[in-house]
């Protein structure tokens, strides 16, 4: 009879825990169960690339040292604490040794560990388009992140997209449409895909620049 009392309880607490869990996914987080699920940090998206700059030279068969993260399964089997570990600032042995990640490639690989390192897209990327694109809000955060760093500023290859100006008046744009713009980036040939040797924007990133450029690319 206890022992039918205990199996009671223990299964009304774990509907009462999961209730909770979903209710407070945030402050749960921490919780090794709970893969966050407004994650939308993937590898193929995003850690594939940061790896493969930063570690990938020493870490596979051809660098030599072990662990090797040349791969999905190595790196996603490895353990993630010591992956955050060794990457977070003022590590007992920091990696990469000479060259620090950015604050921004350390804040995704912890979102990607949160998710539960998923491989691709697999959780619905919470999207909001239903308001009006401003460019000052929206675009130019995508833009600087991803096209003006290194390319697209005037400087670097590629012409510039700093302001929505350069952005209205370039040759390319104006000759192939605006519309060339969006094109750009979901492009299936991977020497024409912008941005180039980069990872996809995502699909919430493309149709927000989608809508600007449908509401006429405004200066905004
Ligand atoms: C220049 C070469 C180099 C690069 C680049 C590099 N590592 Fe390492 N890594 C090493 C060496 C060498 C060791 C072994 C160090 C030791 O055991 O003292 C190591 C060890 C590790 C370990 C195991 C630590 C342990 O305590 O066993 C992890 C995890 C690791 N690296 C992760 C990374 C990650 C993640 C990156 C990229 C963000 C990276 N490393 C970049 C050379 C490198």
């Amino acid at each position: 009879m206890k022992k039918i009392f205990f199996l009671l309880l223990a299964i009304i607490s774990i509907c009462f825990f999961n209730g909770c869990y979903r209710d407070n996914l945030k402050e749960l987080k921490p919780q090794a169960a709970a893969c966050d699920s407004v994650n939308t940090i993937t590898y193929q998206s995003d850690i594939k690339a940061i790896i493969a700059v930063n570690c990938v030279s020493c870490h596979s068969s051809k660098g030599g040292t072990q662990p090797y993260f040349d791969t999905y399964p190595n790196l996603a089997n490895y353990s993630s604490t010591e992956l955050l570990a060794v990457i977070a600032p003022g590590a007992n042995k920091p990696m990469p040794p000479s060259s620090p990640l950015s604050q921004s490639d350390i804040s995704k690989v912890k979102q990607w560990v949160n998710g539960c390192r998923p491989y691709g897209k697999v959780v619905v990327t919470p999207c909001d388009t239903s308001v009006a694109m401003s460019f000052s809000t929206n675009i130019a955060s995508i833009l600087t992140a991803n096209c003006t760093n290194g390319c697209h500023n005037n400087v670097g290859l590629g012409h510039s997209l700093l302001t929505v100006a350069d952005v209205q008046n370039d040759t390319f744009i104006v000759y192939h449409n605006i519309s060339s713009l969006v094109y750009s980036l979901i492009d299936t040939i991977p020497s024409r895909r912008m941005p180039l040797g980069r990872p996809e924007l995502s699909a919430c990133q493309i149709a927000k620049i989608r809508r600007w450029v449908l509401e006429g690319a405004k200066n905004n």
